[in-house]
């Protein structure tokens, strides 16, 4: 319909432009054909006059008046003559024949003839009128007047019209014709492929077709190239105009749980992951429940309670089995429950072999390029595949039907995306590596890249945090296993299965109304603070918040805090760094090293500047719940984020959104994946000191001013690029191949019913 209506806006203006060009060029046409006429009449006449002047010359001057009569009148047999009249050199009438106008006098004649258009109009019609001498050589001689009927070149201006008419008219028709016939066959296409893009089936296209059979609707082929660079450039124009005008419509659980039961029909949710969002440990006061500090947990677990799922996760909490019931399942938050958590257990070897030897040991530092040697040993990939096999076979125990949503969660789980499509063909496998991918020759050095590559190719969709990381990806496979990668696309086809690989910034929730009523306001905050870390009032506060871990760039951090108490003096008994470091894998040597190396530069630091009641540096190495974390980012002038790399790193985004103050500069390292969205950082390089101490002390002395317009920036950015964002774009593009691969097989099963061919 939409196409008729602009074709019938296209054909219109064609059809008047024809129209006016046709009644500008008739009356043209007529004035040329006239002229054409005329100058034909006037050699025709002038070649009449020679003959007859001829034929004058010849009679006697005697006989010469009725001879001449005779002459003229056998002159006018001509059927195109009308008239002819002799006039003498002084304008009068010598004689005339029968046809030649009375009226008609010899000097009007000749001014007539003289005129560029030698047109008479008499009663009978409108004559040509030609003057010609009957001997040129004489000045006196007389003249021959010829009139020559005008109706003939009248009649044949009259049916050029006519034709001109004709010849415009089916040339309009046909011009239309054609116009809309290719209108048609390529608006049809050209709109529908558009559609398909915009609405983001371009994308799931190709998985269709390779893997399904390929009944989609889907854009044109010579679209295609173009698909995926539109929804590039589409995402990128809206995350430009979200961050220069505010959210247009902000994303938050409402809008993700719309979007679950709209995009895919209330499907169920499985999440996996190896840490558990909630740990029952036993102390002395009974079971207490903790969060564990982990940036996955902090955004999947506000993804969860929007979409009431089940999370399988390890269950590694002191007390956790004895809140469990049969199924080993418990409703969690522990006060609203919200959704259900499947604890699996292992044993001491599974844990070792697995979550410490092969994640930790191996893949941690091979991901992260962090100058520690990764560890890769024949039994610790045993034990990695073992628990990958049975955390699939949970989530195919926990899937309620043969197609459920499964969100696997990063580097622990490298091999349960295919594991879990052996057994669930149907099932939407949206994996998440929520750690850097490294290029490929980094990642080279682990002996089982490949089954590593194919485990993680089960999955629909293959997120991470930036596109450098999905570019290192895809390299990698491309330089380790034979697969079909389409760039325009980001698919990666292994054995015929198909994958999409996206970057997904992850985030955290922004805080609510109710949460922030919650909050200190940031003098109590610095107050109570202060007085818990005996610190002196005109303290200049940095934090930083990290798991102790070897990625994070503590080390570097305390450095720049030395070097900038010895660049600037001033500082020195007002500079405090609070360094919380939450216990992480302790149980690895290597961390244990890293730790204790800490601890030492600490104290040498703190005794080469501090004294009985002054330490620059105060490290808090245990763990810290999230109101506690919330007063230490309110109380702050300063967040320090140093990470040698790290794949988005969240506690910058909680600091950004705790300081509702717009008061407060972060400090961000470069190799944060946070960096690229969050530039009114402060961005460092946090291997060189002297750059991090030059950023610490700007910090410090930087007005209100200027850091109230930094933090209102990062605030705005944040808040709209949130954890609903990133499950919620992951989930569009789930919920849009689920759609599509349902259409599929219900063409394919119609087309079994009715015996057709089925395409392959
Ligand atoms: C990183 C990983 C997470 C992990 C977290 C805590 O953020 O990406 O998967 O949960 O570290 O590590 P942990 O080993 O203590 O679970």
């Amino acid at each position: 319909m939409k196409s008729l209506h602009l074709q019938i806006r296209f054909l219109v203006p064609l059809l008047v432009t024809l129209t006016v060009a046709a009644l500008l060029a008739l009356p043209l046409l007529d004035r040329m054909t006239l002229r054409w006429f005329s100058r034909d009449l006037s050699t025709r006449g002038a070649m009449v006059a020679k003959t007859l002047s001829v034929a004058i010359s010849d009679i006697e001057p005697g006989a010469k008046r009725e001879r001449l009569r005779n002459l003229l009148e056998r002159g006018v047999l001509d059927e195109r003559l009308v008239g002819i009249a002799m006039c003498a050199a002084d304008g009068t009438q010598v004689l005339s024949t029968k046809g030649f106008p009375d009226t008609l006098g010899c000097k009007e004649a000749e001014a007539t003839a003289a005129q560029k258009d030698p047109r008479l109009e008499l009663a009978s019609g409108a004559v040509h009128v030609g003057v010609f001498p009957v001997n040129p050589a004489q000045a006196d001689s007389d003249r021959l007047v010829l009139l020559h009927d005008l109706s003939l070149p009248d009649r044949r201006s009259l049916d050029t019209r006519r034709y001109m008419i004709i010849f415009i008219t089916v040339l309009g028709l046909a011009i239309a014709g054609i116009t809309m016939i290719v209108a048609q066959l390529s608006w049809r296409g050209w709109v529908s492929g558009m559609r398909a893009i915009l609405r983001g089936e371009g994308l799931v296209r190709p998985l269709l077709q390779k893997g399904q059979g390929g009944a989609a609707d889907s854009a044109p082929p010579e679209l295609q190239p173009l698909e995926v660079e539109i929804r590039q450039h589409i995402r990128e124009l809206e995350d430009n105009l979200y961050r220069e005008h505010g959210p247009l419509t902000p994303w938050d659980p409402e809008r993700l749980r719309g979007l679950l039961r709209t995009q895919l029909r209330g499907d169920q949710v499985i999440v996996v992951s190896n840490r558990e969002p909630y740990i029952h440990q036993r102390g002395p006061n009974g079971v207490t429940v903790s969060r564990p500090a982990s940036g996955l947990v902090t955004a999947v677990e506000p993804v969860m309670r929007a979409c009431s799922g089940t999370w399988i996760a390890h269950g590694s909490g002191s007390a956790d089995q004895e809140v469990v019931d049969e199924n080993d399942r418990v409703a969690v938050p522990p006060d609203t429950k919200e959704y259900v958590l499947r604890r699996i257990w292992l044993t001491e070897e599974e844990e070792l072999g697995y979550y410490q030897g092969f994640a930790n040991e191996g893949l941690w530092p091979l991901c992260h390029v962090a100058h520690v040697r990764p560890v890769f040993r024949e039994s610790d990939w045993a034990q990695y595949r073992a628990v990958n096999q049975r955390f699939a076979d949970a989530v195919v125990a926990e899937a309620r039907g043969d197609d459920p949503v499964v969100l696997v969660q990063d580097y622990h789980f490298a091999l349960l995306p295919a594991m879990v499509r052996e057994k669930l063909p149907k099932a939407t496998i949206i994996t998440f590596w929520h750690i850097p991918w490294p290029n490929p020759e980094s990642f080279g050095i682990c002996p089982w890249r490949r089954e590593l590559l194919q485990g993680m190719l089960g999955s629909t969709i293959l997120g991470f945090h930036t596109r450098f990381h999905c570019k290192n990806f895809t390299e990698t496979v491309d330089r380790y296993l034979e697969a079909r990668i389409e760039h325009e696309h980001a698919t990666i086809s292994y054995q015929g299965e198909p994958t999409l690989v996206q970057s997904y910034p992850i985030s955290i929730a922004w805080p609510t109304d109710e949460e922030r009523a919650g909050w200190p306001s940031p003098a109590d905050a610095r107050r109570a603070v202060f007085e818990r870390l005996h610190l002196a009032p005109d303290t200049m506060l940095a934090v930083g918040v990290d798991r102790f871990d070897y990625t994070k760039g503590i080390l570097e951090r305390v450095h720049a805090v030395e070097r900038l108490l010895e660049k600037h003096p001033e500082w020195q008994g007002r500079f405090v760094l609070v360094q919380v470091a939450a216990p992480t894998r302790s149980a690895l040597e290597e961390y244990r090293e890293f730790q204790d190396r800490i601890h030492r530069v600490t104290d040498r630091i703190n005794q080469r500047f501090g004294d009985a009641g002054y330490k620059p540096v105060l490290l808090l190495a245990e763990h810290h719940d999230h109101p506690a974390l919330m007063e230490l980012y309110r109380a702050a002038d300063m967040c320090v984020v140093t990470s040698l790399h790290d794949g988005m790193n969240l506690v910058c985004k909680e600091f950004i959104a705790a300081r509702d103050d717009d008061q407060g500069v972060l400090i961000l390292s470069r190799f944060a994946g946070a960096a690229r969205e969050l530039p009114e950082a402060l961005v460092i390089n946090p291997y060189h000191v002297e750059e991090t101490t030059d950023a610490l002390h700007r910090a410090a002395t930087m007005p209100p001013q200027e850091q109230r317009e930094r933090m209102a920036s990062l605030r705005m950015t944040v808040r709209e690029f949130n954890v609903y964002r990133w499950a919620g774009r992951m989930l569009t593009d789930a919920g849009q191949w689920r759609l599509r691969e349902r259409i599929t097989r219900r063409v394919q099963r119609r087309s079994r019913e009715s015996g057709e061919a089925v395409a392959p």
